[in-house]
């Protein structure tokens, strides 16, 4: 008897773990979530951390601290190292010494910062039902009792700002709560306009110390990347240029090195995708397409129901005619709520939100009369329609009104 006809899926399969071979030595240095031990260009960073952080070993509470810098720009990744190092050196000679690392995109309310540190520190914490001056008490008692320094890192700490400003407050003044132990504070952003929107309060004691990440220039980008790229690919697999253009466009993302690193780990699993035995430029182009669309996706998919009813309508008046109004619209999102038994706001709440669609572009909205009606503005989706389609068609509520006739 031969062999058995391989079906088409083993085919895949074999394509895929042949071109692994062939493209990737270690594909998971390109992943997201790697973090290389050495950070290129970041030296003088690490060591202005460092040098406000090392008074915790010789049991001195270091000064808080406040990181900025735009996206991308390696704040979370030398944070954590630095911190990492701390913790390795201050066990080492036995000196009492933990830290907190939280995001505050999920760690967004005071309650939730609290009931972090306490199970951090071991202890336990029912997850609704105490007073916050309860798990505040107990926390504090409980690191009184540890007598050692605590390092607090709040990374996306405008998150917690936005929602929580209370928490900030009473975090950076726990110091003069506390008798044995002592605290430091690190908050990291990269909303460069945060600190203006501070509680002055908060602000002088956030920012004792100041530490700025600027964005990585093309060639501190072609560096970094280089080094994944050694690690991550075969000899010769790179064309001459990949590199270089995922550098450029990284630099021109303000300095981004996350952008750079996923335009390469995109352009390659493209390349090994398709069977292509080198990665070239062209691939760089695909994934570019491919990212800015997953951004789109992404923003699009996380907007309030209200919003995403709002940018229906849109979608909806560009299909009929060839300009729409703020007025064509309300008539559209008017119906819409009613058909799928949402409140309808008023017009005004309405233009809020055109505005809000304006500002992250996903329309643009240009004034054209300011008529008795107030002011209208001549409407356009500025975003591929199919992208728009494919949002709503996966929202349960508003993908309905695409079957409906009467609308
Ligand atoms: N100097 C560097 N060398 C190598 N990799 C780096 C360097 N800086 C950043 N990276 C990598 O780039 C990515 C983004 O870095 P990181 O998460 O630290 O950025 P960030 O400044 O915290 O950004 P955000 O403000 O969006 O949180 C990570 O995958 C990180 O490993
Ligand atoms: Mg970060």
């Amino acid at each position: 008897m031969g062999e058995k006809p391989k079906s088409n899926i083993d085919e895949i399969f074999d394509r895929y773990l042949d071109a692994e071979t062939k493209i990737f030595r270690n594909r998971d240095v390109l992943s997201p979530h790697y973090v290389p031990d050495i950070l290129p260009h970041r030296d003088n960073k690490f060591e202005e951390l460092a040098k406000i952080l090392a008074p915790a070993l010789r049991g001195g509470a270091p000064s808080n601290i406040f990181i900025y810098g735009t996206t991308g720009t390696g704040k979370t990744a030398v944070t954590k190292q630095v911190l990492a190092k701390l913790k390795e050196r201050a066990e080492s000679r036995d000196l009492a010494f933990k830290y907190s690392y939280m995001n505050c995109q999920h760690v967004d309310t005071k309650y939730r910062v609290l009931t972090q540190l306490c199970e951090d520190i071991g202890i336990d914490v029912p997850f609704t039902g105490l007073h916050f001056d309860v798990i505040y008490q107990k926390f504090k008692e409980a690191l009184d009792e540890l007598d050692t320094m605590h390092v607090t890192v709040l990374d996306e700490v405008d998150m917690l700002y936005r929602k929580s400003s209370e928490s900030l407050y009473v975090l950076t003044r726990m110091n003069s709560d506390l008798e044995n132990s002592k605290i430091s504070i690190i908050g990291i952003t990269n909303d460069v306009n945060f600190k203006e929107t501070l509680d002055p309060r908060i602000r002088s004691s956030l920012s004792e110390e100041e530490i700025v990440f600027s964005p990585y220039t093309a060639e501190q980008l072609n560096d970094i990347l280089a080094q994944r790229a050694e690690v991550a690919f075969h000899k010769n697999i790179l064309e001459f240029g990949v590199i270089n253009l995922c550098s450029a466009v990284g630099a021109q993302q303000h300095g981004d090195a996350r952008r750079s690193l996923d335009l390469l780990r995109v352009a390659s699993e493209l390349a090994e995708r398709n069977g292509d035995e080198n990665v070239t430029e062209l691939h760089v182009r695909k994934a570019q397409q491919v990212i800015e669309r997953n951004t789109v996706v992404e923003v699009l998919t996380s907007l309030p129901i209200q919003t995403k009813a709002v940018l229906q309508a849109i979608f909806m008046g560009e299909g009929k005619s060839e300009e729409i109004t703020t007025g064509d619209v309300y008539k559209i999102y008017s119906k819409i709520c009613k058909l799928v038994r949402l409140d309808i706001l008023t017009t005004r709440r309405v233009g809020d939100l055109i505005n809000e669609l304006d500002m992250l572009g996903i329309i643009t909205a240009q004034v054209i009369s300011k008529g008795r009606g107030g002011r209208s503005k001549r409407i356009h989706l500025t975003v591929p329609h199919k992208q728009v389609r494919e949002v709503i068609e996966s929202d349960f509520r508003l993908s309905k009104i695409f079957e409906m006739k009467e609308i």
